[in-house]
This record gives C-alpha cells, sequence and structure tokens, in this order.
C-alpha cells in the first residue's frame, strides 16, 4: 500500500462527501425490505451506517457489518452496532450471534468478489427459515466506461489490471443461479440502468470509489497523471453541457428467501 493510504482503503470523512448519494438513492430498497419493529436484520456492507440507522428509526435491531474499520466506526459514532467482518465470513463469525429476519445490503456486495458464493451461503446460514434476502448492487455493464478507462490506463503504466479491479458485477442469470445454488427462493431479481449524477468531479469519484486502482500508483504527481488519464477518456461521453458528470450505474436489485422449514 503507498504511504499516505488508509489502512481498509476507505476513509470516512471522503466516503461522506463523494458518496452520500449511495444512501440517498436507497429509499425503494428500504421500503423493499419494509422492516418491521423488532425485527432483528444484518445490514452488510453498512459502511458509515447512515441506511442502518434507517432501518433503526424503523424499530428494528440491526447488526452492522462492514470490512472497513473506518466505515465501521462511523457507524457506531452513529448509534449503529457495528462490527468489522468481512462478507464471506458471516457463517463462522464468533461475533455475529444467532439468526436475523432479513439481511439487507446497498451497494456492497459488488465489493465481495474473491468467492460471491460463499457470501450467499453464509447469508442463507444467517437466516431464520422464512427470512428474506433483500439487495442492491452493481449489476452487469454498471459503470462500464470508467471500469474500462480504469483498466485501460493501469495497463498503459504497466500495471495489470486484473490485479487491481475489485468489482464483481454479475448478469441477472449468474446471480439467480448463485441465490438458488445456495437454497434460496428468488421473489425478484432484475437489473436495471441508472444514470447517476456524480456531486462533484469524476476525478473525487475515481479517488474515493475506484480506490484500488488508484492507491496502486504513489501519491504525488504518478496519482494526480493517472486519475487526469482515466477523466481525460471519459470527458466527452459522461459530462454533459452544463459540467455535470452522469455515471452510468447498473442496479441489480433482488428479493429472495430462505424456504420455511416444514
Ligand atoms: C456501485 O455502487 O455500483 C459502485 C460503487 C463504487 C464503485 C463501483 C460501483
Amino acid at each position: 500500500m503507498p504511504s499516505g493510504d488508509t489502512p481498509g482503503g476507505w476513509n470516512a470523512a471522503d466516503y461522506a462527501r463523494d458518496a452520500r448519494f449511495v444512501a440517498d438513492l436507497a429509499a425503494p430498497l428500504v421500503d423493499l425490505l419494509d422492516p418491521r419493529p423488532g425485527e432483528r436484520i444484518l445490514d452488510l456492507g453498512c459502511g458509515d451506517g447512515v441506511l442502518s440507522h434507517t432501518l433503526v428509526e424503523r424499530g428494528a435491531d440491526v447488526l452492522g457489518v462492514d470490512a472497513s474499520p473506518d466505515l465501521a466506526t462511523a457507524a457506531r459514532e452513529r448509534g449503529i452496532h457495528a462490527i468489522v467482518a468481512d462478507g464471506h465470513a458471516l457463517a463462522d463469525c464468533a461475533e455475529i450471534s444467532g439468526r436475523f429476519d432479513a439481511v439487507f445490503s446497498n451497494a456492497a456486495l459488488h465489493w465481495m468478489k474473491r468467492d460471491p458464493q460463499v457470501v450467499i451461503d453464509g447469508v442463507y446460514q444467517r437466516l431464520v427459515p422464512g427470512g428474506r434476502f433483500v439487495a442492491e448492487f452493481g449489476g452487469a455493464g454498471n459503470v462500464a466506461p470508467i471500469q474500462d478507462a480504469l483498466r485501460a490506463q493501469a495497463k498503459a503504466r504497466g500495471v495489470d489490471p486484473d490485479t487491481l479491479d475489485p468489482w464483481y458485477f454479475p448478469t441477472d442469470a449468474e446471480y439467480r443461479q448463485r441465490l438458488e445454488n445456495a437454497g434460496f427462493v428468488v421473489d425478484q431479481l432484475a437489473s436495471f440502468e441508472r444514470p447517476t449524477e456524480l456531486p462533484g468531479d469524476v476525478s473525487q469519484w475515481l479517488t474515493t470509489l475506484a480506490r484500488p486502482f488508484v492507491a496502486a500508483f504513489e501519491p504525488g504527481a504518478a496519482r494526480q497523471d493517472y486519475v487526469a488519464a482515466v477523466r481525460d477518456r471519459l470527458v466527452d461521453s459522461l459530462q454533459d453541457e452544463h459540467g455535470r458528470w452522469i455515471a452510468p450505474y447498473v442496479r441489480l436489485r433482488f428479493v429472495a428467501h430462505r424456504p420455511a422449514e416444514r
């Protein structure tokens, strides 16, 4: 890790500035979850806890789980019971006790790339029979021009993009199959395009949300050169005539449940 980077990769202040819109756009997903008072809900990839807090306000008993110590700390400062754990370790994590009525996840599953089936299997293990898994994340084609530019400019600098690319953006068919492999019944699952106006320049988005690419280059001239080159490749296609940056997000949203025991 080049010096100057936060352990775990995320910085809560940068996230609050550059990625607040991620939680702001999630109201329909919370409605789909329909949290009820007293329900035990695990928020997988809770980030800084903004959405966990919404679930608490609706009366749920929420456990936030995030792989980033910095973000989990920010969630705790918001009053959320949040722990640091990898989404691949849900089934075995000693800090998580018992089962949940629902597992909720917004904009997080695409970061759990090592073995998505292990993540889904762990969610299944953590649900009570009849419990639901409600989530949204990046589907196939998500931010494709940005990902292509990040990869191409890394390659141009002699870095293998496959060693940097942190994202898992599956097709509907692949993800449905994985849910069914785990034993879930899929109630609904579909991808949709959601062009999203960024709160600032795409450079800020790159620095905060594409950190695994950007952090491969030393802070200072090398990093600035990389970010500027990626930006240059995107300006004609993603910046509108008013100077606004519109990112081509694709969301894969689903509701599935663990069958009730007979
Ligand atoms: C997303 O929410 O789709 C996303 C966020 C950061 C990087 C890539 C995708």
